[in-house]
């Protein structure tokens, strides 16, 4: 990825903590997906009282995506912390992980996990959701 998109997926997923709901957990997150396309879908983590309704960041912004018929990324950035401020990298929950899984090449779906637009490390899907069940593995034929 170029160094501008780097920068503009940073600074977009920072903001998104302002929107950030966390009353529960504290911890704010942000997220910026760049689809094949060149779009940016946003999101941030939406807790609940029940718990368990909670939705991640990442999440939040590819459902928004897919719900506009969007199903081909490159990218995403994630960014959070306590109340907000960014200490150290916030990698995606597993159940994430899986979403991506879905919608993703992890050969080449890259993740951006920064504090600021200058700390930052890119990792592929492929290396973190190692052997990923996904889409291909249900087109194996039973050979009954
Ligand atoms: N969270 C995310 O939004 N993304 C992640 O990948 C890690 C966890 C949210 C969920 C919950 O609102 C809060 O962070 C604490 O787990």
């Amino acid at each position: 990825m170029e160094q501008e998109t780097i920068r503009t997926l940073i600074e977009t997923a920072v903001h998104q903590l302002n929107f950030s709901y966390a009353p529960y957990s504290g911890f704010h997150v942000g997220a910026a997906l760049l689809a094949e396309s060149g779009a940016l879908y946003t999101g941030c983590n939406i807790e609940n009282a029940a718990y368990t309704p909670c939705n991640c960041a990442e999440r939040t912004a590819f459902f928004k995506a897919v719900s506009e018929g969007v199903r081909s990324f490159r990218a995403i950035c994630i960014v959070g912390g306590a109340n907000g401020i960014l200490r150290d990298y916030t990698p995606p929950c597993g159940v994430c992980r899986q979403v991506m899984m879905e919608f993703c090449d992890p050969e080449t779906f890259e993740i951006v996990l920064a504090t600021s637009p200058t700390d930052y490390r890119i990792f592929r899907l492929k290396d973190l959701l190692p052997m990923g069940f996904g889409p291909a593995n249900l087109e194996q034929t039973s050979g009954v």
